[in-house]
């Protein structure tokens, strides 16, 4: 069953990632508490952003394999990141070019993460129940991206070019 999602996340993330620098390390742990703490989720993690290639590259996550490129601008992840808006997708299978890597997600939440007034990536998670996140869930979500960023160093995109 869906559990709104608690604020607490934000606190926990910030307490997580304090005076821990390396961005690979960080996004993992944040792709784990997110799968940990937040109920009816089936997958919670990144994709960022290759430049040269103008794609996003699958980057930490926890749930299932998934697909590992995704063009600017296609899918929920592309189009979130491409329009530098949030995304939430009530149905996904509605959602024009939605990329099904996993069978089960029916609903859908996609962040797009900006390090210091640079595009890196977003954050994706998916949910086997329609319509899981409501616009209460979307704001924590926001405040708990807006706590993460400052522990994301856009350097590790140049890992990606
Ligand atoms: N469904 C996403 C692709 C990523 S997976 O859900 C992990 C999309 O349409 O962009």
């Amino acid at each position: 069953m869906s559990e709104p999602i608690n604020q607490i996340i934000v606190e926990q993330i910030d307490a997580l990632l304090f005076n821990e620098t390396n961005t690979i390390t960080n996004l993992s742990n944040a792709s784990a508490l997110l799968k940990s703490e937040v109920t009816d989720i089936n997958w919670a993690g990144f994709y960022l952003y290759n430049e040269h290639q103008d794609e996003l590259a699958l980057g930490p996550f926890q749930g299932n394999v998934a697909c590992m490129h995704i063009k600017n601008g296609t899918g929920v992840c592309g189009t979130s990141f491409k329009e530098d808006q949030i995304l939430r997708v009530k149905n996904v299978h509605e959602f024009p070019g939605h990329i099904a890597c996993d069978s089960a997600s029916n609903s859908e939440i996609v962040l797009p993460l900006t390090v210091n007034g640079q595009k890196i990536g977003v954050l994706d998670i998916d949910s086997p129940t329609i319509n899981r996140f409501d616009a209460e869930d979307e704001a924590v979500l926001a405040n708990f991206r807006d706590a993460l960023v400052k522990h994301i160093d856009s350097s590790i995109l140049s890992a990606l070019n």
